[in-house]
């Protein structure tokens, strides 16, 4: 399984042949790499309705082919839009073929251009044996022990603060999934999520002995 950091909570995970895209937030992302124009994706999976994680979703799908995986809502939204789309909820799993697909609870809130958008979520991706969490938008809550029981090889946390959790929830997040391996994300955007990753690195990873991987955008890990 490779797992591509695209700058803030965007990712592109390659796993059992099939190409997932999380949150592209790609256009007007700052931290963007070049070259993701031409990312042709089968599943695009958004974690909910505001714009630096729905981002450029549909016109990705709509150009490409791609299915939108997404609540109820957003999945109606797509619909309407006219692009492919899979509804899911909170709590409920679907096989995509290989890869397994496990929507999570997060909290946290979800709307575009103040219209409500169902709720927000995260993502469990399971494939070539390995569980990847991508946690959304969300703030520390104390389910994320039961979510941890599911066994996880790797963990994407959001750390920015005022937005979501910062890093301090953020280790006692780490605490409670116990995962094999943290990448955090949503930080140093923008001004007002910029946070000291190194020193959150540090905190995790000699309180719980759980790697840290800081990626720059464009870069991958490999599990
Ligand atoms: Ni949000
Ligand atoms: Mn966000």
């Amino acid at each position: 399984m490779k797992i591509t950091f695209l700058g803030h909570a965007a990712f592109a995970l390659e796993v059992e042949g099939i190409s997932l895209l999380i949150d592209p937030f790609l256009k007007g992302n700052p931290l963007c790499p070049p070259g993701t124009e031409n990312l042709r994706p089968d599943y695009i999976l958004v974690t909910h309705g505001h714009a630096d994680h729905m981002g450029d979703a549909f016109a990705i799908a709509s150009r490409s082919g791609s299915t939108v995986v997404a609540i109820a809502e957003i999945a109606s939204l797509g619909a309407k839009e006219g692009v492919k789309t899979h509804g899911m909820n909170i709590g409920g799993s679907f096989a995509f073929g290989p890869v397994r697909i496990t929507m999570t609870p997060a909290l946290h809130s979800s709307s575009r251009d103040g219209v409500y958008l169902g709720e927000p979520c995260g993502f469990i991706i399971a494939g070539e044996g390995k569980k990847v969490y991508h946690a959304g938008d969300t703030a520390l809550f104390s389910d994320m022990s039961l979510i941890g029981r599911k066994g996880l090889d790797l963990a994407l946390l959001p750390i920015g603060d005022n937005y979501t959790m910062g890093p301090e929830d953020a280790v006692e997040a780490v605490k409670l999934l116990q995962p094999k391996a943290v990448i955090p994300m949503h930080y140093n955007t923008w001004d007002v999520i910029k946070v000291d990753a190194a020193a959150f690195k540090e905190k995790v990873e000699k309180e719980t002995g759980v790697a840290v991987h800081l990626l720059t955008p464009g870069q991958s890990l490999t599990l």
